[in-house]
């Protein structure tokens, strides 16, 4: 006999949060009513790219409540993590993807977590991939019978009206091509530590102990 069991190590967490109808209908029009006002003059999208606002939706009215329910999500994430360390939204953007429009694979550097928030999806336009941060786990690629989370090297997560979805800001992730009819409407955000040059940046070990192992990690007592 013996006793098998198996510990996922080093997890990536991605948290997926869908608000009521009743909440996001009407905040998805004071949405796209404050992007009518901030792109009066609407500039062609080259095919194959996409539209972006400034960064600092956060600072007009029509935005303030996709904010509130950020930083609530933003709250309960950390809360699940266990970092107590308050949090600043360092951007907040919108995308506008017009027909054949993509977001190429990219991380957002210099924040802890980053999301998006979809105000306007279509069937065809409804899908963000993440890619393995583990770019070594796929050197050997046997088949399987059917595709699962050990084996895959990519996740396709439906991006649909109402959901907001968050994650590591250094996983890399993309949106395929809009297939659909319509624009496809999205805000997205970044989350960082302000207090992290000042003091979460510094060394971890105490200068009075001369001759402790160097570490300056996080260890965990899972196994
Ligand atoms: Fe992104």
């Amino acid at each position: 006999m013996s006793n098998s069991k198996i510990h996922n190590l080093f997890p990536t967490p991605l948290w997926i949060v869908d608000f009521e109808e009743e909440v996001f209908t009407p905040m998805n029009q004071e949405i796209e009513v404050g992007l009518e006002s901030l792109i009066e003059h609407r500039p062609t999208v080259p095919p194959g790219s996409t539209l972006q606002t400034d960064t600092d939706l956060y600072e007009f009215e029509e935005f303030a409540e996709i904010t509130a329910l950020i930083g609530t999500s933003v709250k309960g994430a950390l809360d699940f993590l266990e970092i107590e360390e308050p949090f600043e939204i360092t951007g907040c953007w919108a995308n506008i993807n017009p027909i054949g429009s993509v977001n190429t694979p990219h991380t957002h550097p210099n924040n802890y977590l980053s999301g998006v928030y979809y105000a306007r999806t279509d069937e065809g336009s409804d899908r963000i991939f993440f890619s393995d941060p583990r770019p070594q786990a796929s050197i050997i690629s046997p088949p399987v019978k059917e595709d699962n989370i050990y084996t895959g090297n990519e996740v396709s997560v439906e991006a649909k009206i109402g959901r907001l979805i968050m994650f590591p800001a250094w996983l890399t992730h993309g949106v395929p091509a809009n297939q659909s009819g319509k624009d496809r409407i999205s805000i997205s955000f970044n989350i960082m530590f302000p207090s992290f040059g000042g003091q979460i940046s510094k060394p971890k070990w105490s200068p009075s102990l001369k001759f402790r192992p160097h570490s300056n990690n996080n260890k965990s007592k899972l196994l």
